[in-house]
């Protein structure tokens, strides 16, 4: 049985459709979905067949574990490109998954070579201050010198923006114009190399930054890479969290509720009782802070975030006892409301990749594909609250 208590669902569908969304921007590109973070909170396994099956044709993680992971689940033939610093036995890992690494320094190309060789991507750091040689010269040499290494493949060139999503800023141009004539130039000295540069937002604001092959993430799972309406930009959101009103109590002017006190009834009222908290992923600093959708109406999340609870003001009408049971949503769609991750980390001050990769593991997620369920988790409890009959 499957908990009721906190629960994600995500919807492969939004997922493939937000590839196929995403390929409709590329004028013959390839796409690389970034499954890194478990898919950003997603599930990186599934998210990543979801790409595959929406046109995405290379998978990018992070960390040498998440491509063994990949290819353990049976994702073998896909190229996956580990992006991220690798210590010496993080390389063997990334190199026996059959990954594809990230190299900026001959050190690194040597550390390849004695590993037994593999394809590698030379990274120029062009602005974002991180992983990557800043000197476009030196770049040329460590890609000519991976060329030339034994058992070393010369895969790709790459470089990471800083400022894709903040469209005013001038930063992202000059980060192309370094990589530009940098790649055209190293590519033209080895041919078949896989030039890549954008990310999500960089995908979406200009053509000129998409070169062969685009790495995309936050738009994957259908959030806006500007902050913005993800909506609007024709993406859907593919992860909802949801709970269920586990308690309704009445709650008299002057009481209060939760840790601190921090939320007082100014008036009699209902108060509806949510089994799930920061532990689950909802941020303490929402606290006060948000809305929580019921029976397709919005309700104040109100007093503190606990580690396993939250608590909604639900009115004083006597239709709020009838809600005991009923499913809540804390990211997501009910009726023609919704709660979005971009709505979130505004309130939160910081950004909707955090909203997702927030959501913890102790939260199952349910799979579903438009609503078919997918997974085959035991049947979903349906968690009438204890002695209730509905
Ligand atoms: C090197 C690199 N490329 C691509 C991405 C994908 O970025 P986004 O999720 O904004 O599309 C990331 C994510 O942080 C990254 O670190």
């Amino acid at each position: 049985m499957t908990e009721r208590r906190a629960t994600a669902s995500v919807n492969l569908a939004a997922i493939e459709r937000n590839c196929a969304r995403l390929r409709a921007e590329l004028r013959g590109s390839e796409l690389c979905a970034v499954v890194k973070a478990d898919g950003y909170g997603h599930g990186a396994v599934q998210s990543a067949r979801a790409a595959l099956q929406g046109g995405a044709t290379w998978l990018a993680v992070a960390a040498a574990q998440e491509a063994s992971e990949l290819r353990a689940a049976g994702l073998r033939e896909v190229r996956v490109l580990v992006m991220g610093a690798l210590s010496t036995a993080e390389l063997a890992q990334a190199l026996a998954a059959q990954a594809d690494v990230v190299v900026w320094d001959e050190r690194y190309v040597e550390a390849v070579r004695a590993a037994g060789g593999g394809r590698v991507h030379v990274k120029l750091d062009t602005g974002m201050g991180r992983l990557g040689v800043r000197d476009p010269d030196r770049a040329g040499q460590v890609a000519d010198l991976a060329a030339s290494a034994k058992g070393v493949q010369l895969a790709g060139l790459m470089t990471h923006f800083a400022t894709a999503d903040e469209c005013a800023d001038e930063h992202f141009e000059r980060q192309l114009e370094l990589f530009t004539p940098w790649a055209r130039a190293t590519a033209a000295r080895h041919p078949g190399v896989i030039v890549h540069a954008a990310n999500s937002a960089a995908t979406l604001r200009t053509p000129r930054a998409q070169f062969d092959m685009v790495r995309c993430g936050i738009a994957v799972y259908g959030m806006d890479p500007f902050g913005e309406d993800a909506r609007a930009r024709g993406l859907a959101p593919a992860l909802e969290l949801g709970s269920y009103v586990a308690e309704v109590k009445p709650c008299r002017a002057g009481e209060s509720v939760g840790y601190g006190r921090r939320w007082v009834a100014e008036r009699d009222t209902y108060v509806g009782v949510l089994p799930i908290g920061y532990a689950d992923g909802v941020r303490r600093g929402l606290s006060n802070n948000t809305e929580v959708l019921v029976g397709g109406r919005r309700y104040p999340l109100v007093g503190t975030v606990s580690m396993d609870n939250v608590t909604i003001d639900l009115g004083a009408g006597a239709e709020a006892l009838r809600l005991r049971g009923e499913p809540a949503v804390l990211l997501g769609e009910q009726g023609d409301q919704r709660v979005t991750a971009e709505q979130l980390a505004e309130r939160l001050g910081t950004i909707n990749y955090e909203i997702a990769c927030g959501v913890s593991a102790r939260v199952p997620r349910r799979y579903h594909y438009d609503g078919a369920p997918l997974d085959t988790g035991g049947p979903l409890d349906t968690g009438a609250p204890l002695d209730v009959q509905r």
